[in-house]
């Protein structure tokens, strides 16, 4: 079956690299990219393109009736950093932006549609460490609500009106492509721009913070799996626990320095992002991803350190 994809949220972090990935699997023309901005990145992303704000429900209904997609990934949002600054825009967007595709895609028949998750899901009560699958879940950010709201509107579609939606919790994702997107995670792609530029990295977080994190190549990629599977296999219609790796800026440092030996780490006193990471846990046990559609990291910390210090020096 010829499959037309619409990836909503074309140009940030995720979508600049998961357009380029579906337009070497899937025919380019049968792509399309939507964005509230124009491209400026990779030219794999440029063509076709159409600009969108999921909040505009009657633009938004228009390229559904222009393309009939068969799967749409919802990937505009504000993340954890930036919506504590703008808390009503961050639900606004987060929330009506994935009720508007969820009710179009039953509109239009859409048969899969995916919108991402996030570990800021959980929050001080939750478990600290293999945070699993099923437990305490009291996110203190206003990204988090909107995404535990968000999960739980996800599995309603599905059990009301069979609508396939898959999610994933995203932990922290680091690439060098498209820069990060006011997340709390983003320390860990800034430290590696400021190591071949300046030879120094004054984080934001504490030595100590230790967060899940995972390489955009895994991220892609499971993505991928996920939307692939068959769905019979997809027990979980909220939103899957999902990891490749965890560490702390002073492991992370440690590791950049077997390549660039004099990188110093400094901290900054105080920042607010601190709060939020403290809140967060540690490490995710996504033994039901594992499971159910198979998933493995292919990068721990020293290969995903190899391949962006090498990527960013071209
Ligand atoms: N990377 C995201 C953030 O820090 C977490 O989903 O907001």
């Amino acid at each position: 079956m010829q499959e037309t994809i619409l990836v909503i949220g074309s140009n940030g972090q995720i979508g600049t690299e998961l357009v380029s990935k579906l337009r070497i699997i899937y025919d380019d023309s049968h792509v399309i990219a939507c964005d509230i901005r124009r491209p400026d990145y990779d030219i794999k992303n440029a063509a076709p393109f159409e600009f969108v704000n999921v909040l505009e429900k009657d633009v938004l209904k228009n390229i559904f009736q222009k393309y009939k997609p068969t799967q749409v990934y919802l990937l505009a949002a504000l993340l954890s950093a930036t919506g504590e600054q703008n808390p009503k825009l961050a639900w606004d967007l987060n929330m009506n932006g994935l009720l508007n595709v969820l009710d179009l895609s039953l509109e239009y028949k859409t048969h899969k549609v995916y919108w991402p998750s996030s570990i800021a899901v959980f929050g001080p009560h939750s478990p600290k460490n293999h945070t699993p699958q099923y437990c305490v879940m009291d996110p203190n950010t206003v990204y988090g609500i909107s995404k535990l709201a968000g999960e739980r509107w996800c599995e309603y579609y599905f059990q009301k009106y069979g609508l396939d939606v898959r999610s994933i919790r995203y932990p922290g994702l680091i690439s060098w492509k498209a820069a990060p997107g006011g997340g709390t995670t983003d320390y860990a792609i800034h430290i590696y721009h400021d190591a071949l530029k300046k030879g120094s990295y004054q984080s934001f977080l504490s030595g100590e913070t230790e967060l899940p994190m995972m390489y955009m190549d895994d991220a892609i990629r499971g993505t991928i799996e996920l939307m692939d599977a068959p769905a019979e296999q997809i027990s979980i219609r909220s939103s899957y626990n999902f990891t490749g790796m965890s560490f702390t800026p002073e492991t992370l440092a440690a590791e950049i320095k077997n390549h660039i030996p004099d990188f110093k780490l400094s901290y900054t006193p105080y920042d607010p992002r601190q709060a939020i990471a403290s809140s967060w846990p540690a490490s995710i046990d996504d033994n039901y991803a594992q499971k159910d559609w198979n998933w493995k990291p292919q990068f721990d910390l020293a290969r995903m350190t190899e391949d962006m210090l090498n990527n960013l020096k071209k």
